[in-house]
């Protein structure tokens, strides 16, 4: 099967596209024929050691021999190892694919059925009819994260939240969150991304580019600086008493009911990823050029 490999930490040029066996599922494992998948910001961060420290996980001088990139995918089930019952072949499923092996940058790609350690060994659930194959790929990473930084700030129906960086991965799912948690949500982004926004539910959107948003006054109960471009003190003045600032740091573990939980809400309609580029996989190179920008709306998708 066609996998997206590499041998050496660095630039994008690094990721070659390599025919390596199709993997066989182990007891408790579905094999997923994968339809898309994407270049998420935390695979550049990977493929290029970012902290170093990610050495330690993904091999010290080089990328460990048997890694594939790749944090999610989405597919069809098409052969399940011994003892699964909640899968069959023909299931179309989403999946967050793990930090232990990565992998969903592949044609094939086996995961465990049920429960376990979803940050380590991944997690599958059912894609939501509604969602394509490139939209559901795009889910796991950025809404769970996003899902969990809104519970750590403990938003609820009735807050005000101020969302920066607002048309990222991150920011186009926390509007959609915070919203459906009966938020009212102030988005900011640049001007060619205040329609996406609104578009999503923001109640008030501020250009950065015009406006610093740091001087808008006390009026929000949670700072999410999903870009993580703001610090702390900074937006000190934006939070009412006991308001809290939030930017992807310090979150409780992810598990298997989190993204059973944000299946559910795609099927419901209240979480639809947005989706910047499709590109086939051959074109992985430049997708992690253009997810490299900084400036990609929601997610950049790739495609079997
Ligand atoms: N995505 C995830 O699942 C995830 C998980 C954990 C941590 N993180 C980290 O969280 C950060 C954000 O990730 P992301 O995936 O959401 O990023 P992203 O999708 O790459 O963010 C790009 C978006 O941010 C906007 N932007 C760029 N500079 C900005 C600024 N100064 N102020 C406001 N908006 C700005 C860009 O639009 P304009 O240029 O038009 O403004 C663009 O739409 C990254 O540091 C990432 O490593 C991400």
């Amino acid at each position: 099967m066609r996998a997206v490999t590499w041998r050496a930490y660095g630039s994008p040029e690094v990721l070659t596209i390599r025919d390596v066996p199709v993997p066989e599922p182990r007891d408790g494992e579905v094999r997923i024929r994968t339809v898309a998948t994407t270049a998420h910001i935390g695979d550049t961060r990977i493929r290029r050691a970012d902290p170093f420290a990610a050495r330690l996980a993904f091999g010290l001088l080089r990328p460990r021999r048997d890694l594939i990139l790749g944090l999610e995918l989405a597919g069809t089930v098409d052969a399940v190892g011994r003892g699964v019952s909640a899968f069959a072949p023909g299931d179309e499923v989403l999946a967050f694919c793990g930090f232990s092996r990565l992998g969903g940058n592949a044609e094939y790609r086996c995961l465990p059925a049920e429960g376990g350690n979803l940050p380590k060994h991944g997690a599958v659930v059912r894609k939501p009819a509604s969602l394509s194959f490139a939209e559901a790929a795009a889910l796991p990473t950025g809404a769970l994260t996003a899902l969990k930084n809104l519970q750590k700030a403990r938003l609820g129906a009735g807050g005000s939240i101020l969302i920066n960086g607002a048309s990222g991965s991150l920011g186009t799912y926390a509007i959609q969150l915070a919203k459906h948690l009966g938020a009212e949500v102030t988005a900011v982004c640049s001007a060619r991304n205040r329609d996406l926004v609104a578009g999503l539910g923001a109640d008030a959107v501020v250009d950065y580019e015009a406006q610093d948003f740091t001087r808008l006054g006390p009026r929000f109960d949670v700072v999410y600086d999903a870009v993580m471009q703001s610090s702390p003190r900074a937006c000190r003045g934006l939070l009412r008493p006991g308001g809290v600032h939030v930017r992807n740091a310090g979150l409780a573990r992810i598990t298997n009911d989190d993204l059973t939980h944000i299946a559910d809400l795609a099927a419901q309609g209240a979480l639809r990823p947005v989706i910047d580029r499709v590109l086939p996989l051959d074109d992985v190179v430049e997708a992690h050029r253009y997810v490299e920008t900084g400036r990609k709306r929601g997610h950049v998708v790739l495609t079997m």
